[in-house]
């Protein structure tokens, strides 16, 4: 779906949009050699240390590591989404964002499924209000101290008892009552019969964050099993990306000091009759890495709620191991624990908003909540202990490796709750902050080969006009090693585009599997182009392509011993012995 817009306009934008401009329009920008500096809007600071490059068009904080390209900017800094910034870069470049053409069909089907779910939540409003048996769904509403005004805002409604009272009303013919299953409203029964997902119960609607309706939950009157009832997966309902209550949360506060995430429907609606507008909830899962980003896209404050009982606990020590790979400098991430048998419903009914906020002060932090975890596992008293406590922090604090700030603390505190040896701490765990490990050598095949394969991405990534110097590629796309890839994919690239910034490259992989994190390569060092530099990166791309021989030659070797070789191996192999090696020796 993300690529409805054209690959081609994104680079056109990129390249006409600049990145000094961007950002000075929102933090001003001081000349300094080459560079731009200002104090970084993204950490508490007194001097600058955040530096805009406008040959790489790239920017990059010295003091909390924060950095991206100017789309990457605005999404994290005005809490844009990445369409959205699309579309506002266009607008200031006087340029129109095109639809891809071939999208077309499968878009005025997505189109028609947001109509028709938005039908259906009107048609759940009115039988709220006119149905027969509407009384049941009203007085339960009642019975658990929701106001019509709350029903209203969130736009309740109520799914009659019967079978086909939606299927009737809006099914009206074959097309119809097809873009209905579609939407998961109903439920097929053989040929061409469907019937209603959704009876005799309270639907809440879920919106997407532009306010459309992409499903529903739906709640029982009563104690019928189960509970609840969600929409399928469909075109326009993926349940791991939606929060409950986003919609409503962000119309209510535009600019957003903080979020409560909690974990049920009637949670989020009872916190916003009692004044707590900036609740949402994740629909019955444990927070995904997209709500998370989603989460901290628009507000650096997110407060996890979760019940006193130990699955409450439970589900907060998931939804911390979820945070860490993700967690950045900057953000404050705490966890929220209730009263056992209270849930955020009941807890603000009882105690009203002010009650609720005093217990959220007390919310605590995730490094806390990680080490209080953590110590209450273990006997501090005795040097055993200590050591397993070092043995179960040590996986986790590896994970941060998108917050090298907030790292460095955790470790501070280790040592101290640890009693561990600075230096020695060091050496049993690495510091490994920005040290992009998984990106480009997730399985080394040999010695050496994955620093090979990451100095020559690096290289690339800083001076794309390296590329030119590259012939044919054919020989090292048939290396076989992790990143070689997205290697070939970036050399291509550049040969093709030379005129390409470091910053339109990141862009250009902002979806790829491999090329996601390239930003943070770029951030690792900063080779300066000279003759030196293009001397060694064409010794790498050779070393590289002497690589792929080697691995010819063994698989060739390894199949010579299980029979003769065909002749046309057979001649391979034997130019692959008597083939000039003494460049390997060297590297
Ligand atoms: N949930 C679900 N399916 C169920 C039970 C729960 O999808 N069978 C999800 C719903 O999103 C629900 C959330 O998990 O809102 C929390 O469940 P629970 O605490 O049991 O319900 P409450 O939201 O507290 O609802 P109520 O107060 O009406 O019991
Ligand atoms: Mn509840």
């Amino acid at each position: 779906m993300a690529s409805r817009i054209p690959q081609s306009f994104i680079d056109e934008l990129v390249s006409r949009v600049d990145i000094v401009e961007v950002i000075d329009e929102r933090v001003p920008l001081k000349k300094a050699g080459r560079d731009y500096m200002a104090c970084c809007p993204f950490h508490e600071e007194k001097s600058a240390s955040f530096s805009v490059s406008q040959t790489k068009q790239f920017y990059y904080c010295f003091g909390c590591g924060a950095h991206g390209t100017a789309i990457g900017f605005l999404m994290d800094y005005a809490h844009l989404e990445f369409t959205e910034v699309i579309h506002e870069l266009a607008q200031r470049s006087g340029m129109t964002v095109p639809r891809e053409a071939v999208a077309d069909d499968e878009r005025t089907q997505t189109a028609d499924l947001f109509e028709l779910l938005e039908r259906a939540s009107h048609f759940f409003q009115k039988q709220l209000r006119d149905h027969n048996d509407a009384t049941v769904a009203v007085d339960y509403l009642k019975s658990r101290g929701l106001s019509g005004e709350t029903a209203a805002h969130f736009g309740l409604g109520f799914a009659p008892p019967g079978w086909d009272g939606l299927l009737k009303s809006l099914g009206t013919d074959l097309e119809l009552r097809q873009a209905l299953l579609r939407a998961g409203l109903t439920i097929e029964k053989g040929q061409d019969a469907s019937y209603d997902r959704f009876r005799n119960r309270i639907v809440f609607p879920i919106r997407d964050r532009r306010g459309r309706v992409v499903g529903f939950g739906a709640r029982a009157l009563g104690d019928d099993t189960p509970k609840y009832l969600n929409s399928p997966e469909t075109p326009v309902f993926h349940k791991g990306q939606e929060l409950y209550g986003y919609f409503e949360a962000r119309k209510a506060t535009r600019q957003l000091d903080s979020l409560f995430v909690v974990e049920g429907y009637m949670d989020v609606v009872a916190l916003t009759q009692f004044g707590i507008t900036n609740a949402v909830a994740t629909l019955g899962t444990a927070a995904t890495a997209d709500h998370i980003s989603r989460l901290f896209r628009t507000t650096p404050n997110v407060i996890f709620c979760f019940d006193g009982d130990s699955a409450g606990r439970r589900a907060a020590w998931r939804a911390a191991q979820n945070l860490l790979p993700l967690f950045r400098d900057g953000w404050l991430a705490s966890f929220m624990f209730l009263p056992e048998g209270e849930d955020p419903d009941s807890l603000v009914r009882s105690r009203g908003k002010i009650g609720f906020e005093e217990l959220a002060r007390e919310a605590i932090s995730l490094s806390t909540f990680l080490f209080e975890h953590l110590s209450a596992e273990v006997d501090l008293s005795n040097l055993e202990g200590r050591a397993r406590l070092f043995e179960l922090a040590r996986p986790m604090l590896t994970q941060l490796t998108e917050a090298p700030a907030f790292a460095n603390l955790a470790r501070k505190q280790l040592q101290q709750l640890s009693g561990m040896d600075g230096s020695e701490l060091s050496r049993l765990l690495p510091q490994g902050g920005r040290a992009p490990r998984r990106t480009v050598a997730r399985r080394p095949n040999g010695p050496g080969s994955p620093s090979l394969v990451r100095k020559a991405i690096t290289y690339l990534l800083h001076h794309p006009e390296l590329g030119s110097l590259i012939g044919s590629t054919d020989q090292l796309s048939n290396l076989d090693h992790a990143g070689t890839t997205l290697l070939v994919a970036l050399l291509e690239l550049t040969k093709s585009s030379p005129t390409l910034t470091t910053g339109a490259i990141i862009e250009r992989f902002r979806t790829h599997d491999e090329g996601r994190h390239l930003a943070k390569l770029v951030v690792e060092s900063s080779p300066v182009l000279d003759e030196g530099l293009e001397q060694e990166f064409i010794d790498t791309i050779g070393k590289l392509g002497e690589m792929v021989e080697e691995q010819r030659f063994e698989a060739l070797a390894a199949k010579a011993k299980l029979g003769p070789l065909s002749s046309e191996d057979e001649r391979e192999f034997k130019q692959l012995v008597s083939r000039p090696r003494e460049r390997t020796s060297g590297g």
